[in-house]
C-alpha cells in the first residue's frame, strides 16, 4: 500500500496500541466519535470471552487532525489498554527481577503463533510471542480504517458485513441488497436471517459444552465502489489480490473467495459470467445482470458491489486444551489455556470490513489522488464524467 498506508505497534496486554495513518487528504472531517463508534462494533458479539466485558475501546488523535479535519499530514492514534494496570510488571518495558511475576508462557498452544514465533525469534517465554499475535492488534487496525472509512463515504461507498456460516451452520443466500442491515447490527452473531440467528447461537452453545471452538464464514461487501479501481496491467496492482493479501492477515483467516469463486467451480462457464446490458440510467452507462464475479474482472472493479467471502478458522486456545510441549523442557504437556472465546466469526466481521476499507481506500487515491479531499472530488467527477462519451444504445 503506497497511496494510504499504516503502522499499528503493541501488545496485548501493553500499555497501549499506536497506530500512525498517511496519506490521508486535507479536510477529509475527523472526530474521535466517529473512530469510538466504529471501534465498539469490533467488540460486540455472542460468545466472546472476559475481555471484551473489561475493555472499552477509545482510540485518542494525537496528531494530524486540526478543529475536526485532517491536516493531509500522518494521523496518529493511541488506544490505551485499560487492562495494563494488572500487568505493569508482566509487560514492564523496563528490566525487572525474579521476583515479579513475569508471567513467563512456556507450554505452546497448537494452532497459534507460539511454535514457530519462539523457534524463529529465538524466545524462550512464548509470552514475547502471543502479545503481538493476538488479534488484539486488529483493534489498531479498525482504529486506522475509520480514517479509510471517512474517505470512502465521501464518495458514498458504504460498506457491509454478516456471518454467512457459523460452524456447520448456514444462512439462505439472498442478494445483498435486499438484506436489512438494522436486523444484522442487532444480532450479536451478525446473522440478517432470524431463523440462522438462532441456528448459529445453539452451534456456539454446543461448542462451549464441548469446551471447543468453532469457526464461520464472513462476507464483506462494498457498495458504490466505481469502476477502474486496481488494475489489470500489474500482479500488485490487482484489487482481488489486494484484498486476498488484506483478509488473509487477519488472525485466524484461512480462506478468502471473491465473489462466488468457490462455488463456481462447479457450474458451466456459461452461467457464471456477468452478462453486459446498456443502461443510461447507470452511472457507468452500462450494467451487469447478476454479480458472479463479486464486482471484480481483471483485477479492476467493475462498479457492483465488491464481495469477498473470508474464512475464520476455529481459534486454537481451548478450555479443554490438546496435548502439547513445553517450548523449553520438551516435555510432553497440555496447552496453555488463556482466557478465550468460542466463535470469532462475528467479531471478525468489523475488521472484514476494516480491510475492505483499508484496500479500496489506498486503491481509490491511488486512482483519484488529491493532496485535499476537494481535489480528490474533482478528479473523481471528471473522471465519472468521463465515462459520458461511451455510448449507449449505439452498437459500439
Ligand atoms: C476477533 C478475533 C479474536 C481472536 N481471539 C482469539 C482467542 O481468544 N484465542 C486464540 O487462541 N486465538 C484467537 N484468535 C486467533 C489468533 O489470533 C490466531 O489464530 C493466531 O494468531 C495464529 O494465527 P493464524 O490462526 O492466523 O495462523 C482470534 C482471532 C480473531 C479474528
Amino acid at each position: 500500500m503506497t497511496h494510504f498506508r499504516y503502522l499499528t505497534a503493541g501488545e496485548s496486554h501493553g500499555p497501549g496500541l499506536t497506530v500512525i495513518v498517511e496519506g490521508v487528504p486535507a479536510g477529509l472531517p475527523i472526530d474521535e466519535d466517529y473512530v469510538e463508534e466504529q471501534m465498539a462494533r469490533r467488540q460486540k458479539g455472542y460468545g466472546s470471552g472476559g475481555r471484551m466485558k473489561i475493555e472499552k475501546d477509545r482510540a485518542e488523535i494525537r496528531g494530524g487532525v486540526r478543529h475536526g479535519k485532517a491536516l493531509g499530514s500522518p494521523i496518529a492514534m493511541w488506544i490505551e489498554n485499560k487492562d495494563f494496570a494488572n500487568w505493569t510488571d508482566a509487560m514492564s518495558v523496563a528490566a525487572v527481577g525474579d521476583e515479579v511475576d513475569k508471567k513467563t508462557h512456556t507450554r505452546i498452544v497448537p494452532g497459534h503463533a507460539d511454535f514457530p514465533g519462539a523457534l524463529k525469534y529465538l524466545h524462550h517465554d512464548v509470552r514475547n510471542v502471543l502479545e503481538r499475535a493476538s488479534a488484539r492488534e486488529t483493534a489498531a487496525r479498525v482504529a486506522a480504517s475509520t480514517v479509510a472509512r471517512r474517505i470512502l463515504e465521501q464518495f458514498d461507498i458504504d460498506i457491509r458485513s454478516h456471518v454467512i456460516s457459523c460452524g456447520a451452520e448456514k444462512a439462505p443466500i439472498i442478494d445483498a441488497s435486499e438484506i436489512d442491515w438494522g436486523s444484522v447490527e442487532a444480532s450479536e452473531v451478525r446473522a440478517w436471517d432470524p431463523d440462522a440467528d438462532a441456528r448459529y447461537r445453539a452451534a456456539i452453545d454446543t461448542a462451549k459444552k464441548e469446551r471447543t471452538t468453532i469457526g464461520g464464514v464472513m462476507e464483506i461487501i462494498a457498495f458504490g465502489v466505481p469502476v477502474g479501481l486496481g488494475s489489470h496491467v500489474m500482479w500488485d496492482r490487482k484489487l482481488d489480490g489486494r484484498l486476498a493479501q488484506a483478509m488473509a492477515s487477519i488472525n485466524a483467516v484461512k480462506g478468502v473467495e471473491i465473489g462466488f469463486g468457490f462455488d463456481n467451480t462447479a457450474r458451466w462457464g456459461r452461467d457464471v459470467q456477468d452478462v453486459i446490458v446498456p443502461d443510461p440510467d447507470d452511472r457507468r452507462r452500462f450494467r451487469q445482470l447478476t454479480n458472479h464475479a463479486g464486482g471484480i474482472e481483471g483485477g479492476m472493479s467493475n462498479g457492483n458491489p465488491v464481495v469477498v467471502h473470508v474464512a475464520v478458522k476455529p481459534i486454537a486456545t481451548m478450555t479443554r486444551p490438546l496435548p502439547s510441549i513445553d517450548i523449553n523442557t520438551g516435555e510432553v504437556i497440555e496447552a496453555a489455556y488463556n482466557r478465550s472465546d468460542i466463535c470469532q466469526i462475528a467479531r471478525a466481521c468489523p475488521i472484514g470490513e476494516a480491510m475492505m476499507a483499508l484496500v479500496l481506500a489506498d486503491a481509490f487515491l491511488e486512482k483519484f489522488g488529491g493532496d485535499s479531499i476537494a481535489e480528490t472530488r474533482r478528479n473523481y467527477d471528471a473522471y465519472i464524467d468521463s465515462h459520458q462519451e461511451f455510448g449507449v444504445g449505439t452498437n459500439v
